[in-house]
């Protein structure tokens, strides 16, 4: 593999194209229009602008990573990747639109993958012209500092597909680990309850934002807490992820903390729209209640 397209110019497509320009791929880069994909390569150098500042990086090896991002504006020059990342909204109507127009142009070997965090990958494989070079590829948020990719395969995927995006994962230096194609997968069946509990914790006045963070980072020993996690990764997507977790299963333990439901339909989305469980209008954050 030499080339890699990723679909989506977000946060999780800004640390996927990244971390593959970093491993020495060539990417390209696309979202809605041109100038998304442009500010998400800005965006890129941004931070590893920031890499330089604390000595990390020199500028001749940010200069060569940003030299192999190239964004893009439309499908047509994905045809020479070898791979194609989708990583755009959190919503299977949107990623099956972009599964179908990227396949329209898809080389006759190469694969195409989705980084969804919870919709079934048979179902969306299927959509797709040839789901047996259809995989998920699961990655976690910062991209560039999380080890984990979790790669499922679907009903269809065949053999190669799995064997490529294996050797895709090694090549960017991540644990691989692979999970069954069911909802949450491995690690977000098991870290969204967790995160929904927590929320269903404040909304029943357990405990205050910050005593629930507190809790879980120095009783167990977790980076963050999980309503500073769930600001870091948006509260929109978690909302879409407990959904399609909780409608596939039918089971009841899986449904929205009525707050979840409440900060996503109120626009609360956390980091990105400045306001979640906290405020981060000023230099630290502010817990909101
Ligand atoms: N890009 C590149 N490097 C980054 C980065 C980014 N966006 N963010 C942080 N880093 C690097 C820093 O440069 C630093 O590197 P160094 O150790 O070489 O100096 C290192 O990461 C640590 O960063 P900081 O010192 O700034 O900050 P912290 O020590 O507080 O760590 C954190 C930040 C790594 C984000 C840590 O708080 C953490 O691990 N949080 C939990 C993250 C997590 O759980 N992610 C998974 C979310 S779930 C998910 O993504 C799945 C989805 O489907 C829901």
């Amino acid at each position: 593999m030499q080339t890699i397209a990723v679909i989506g110019a977000g946060m999780m497509g800004k640390g996927i194209a990244q971390t593959s320009a970093q491993s020495g791929y060539k990417v390209l880069l696309t979202d809605v229009e041109l100038a998304i994909a442009e500010a998400g390569k800005a965006g890129i150098a941004k931070g590893l602008g920031g890499q330089v500042k604390r000595g990390k990086m020199t500028e001749e090896q940010v200069a060569e990573i940003l030299d192999r991002i190239t964004p893009i504006g439309d499908y047509a020059p994905m045809a020479e990747a070898d791979l194609i990342i989708e990583a755009a909204t959190e919503r299977e109507d949107i990623k099956i639109k972009i599964l179908g127009k990227a396949g329209e142009v898809l080389g006759a070997d190469a694969i195409m993958a989705s980084n969804t965090s919870s919709i079934p990958i048979t179902r969306m494989g299927a959509t797709c012209p040839d789901p047996t070079r259809f995989i998920g590829m699961h990655f976690f948020n910062p991209v560039p500092v999380m080890r984990l990719l979790e790669i499922i395969p679907g009903l269809a995927s065949s053999e190669t597909t799995i064997a490529r995006a294996r050797e895709f994962g090694d090549k960017l230096n991540k644990q691989v680990i692979l999970a069954g194609d069911e909802p949450g997968f491995i690690v977000n069946r098991i870290l969204l309850p967790m995160i929904n509990e927590a929320i269903f914790v404040l909304g029943q006045g357990v405990g205050s934002i910050e005593d629930i963070d507190n809790g879980c980072k120095l009783g167990l020993n977790h980076p963050m807490g999980p309503l500073e996690l769930a600001d870091f990764v948006g509260i929109d997507t978690l909302y879409e992820i407990v959904k399609v977790v909780y409608q596939t299963t039918g089971d009841s333990k899986y449904r929205p903390a009525p707050l979840l439901v409440k900060y996503a339909e109120a626009g609360w989305h956390g980091r990105k729209t400045g306001r979640g469980f906290y405020d981060y209008s000023g230099e630290t954050p502010v817990p909101t209640r």
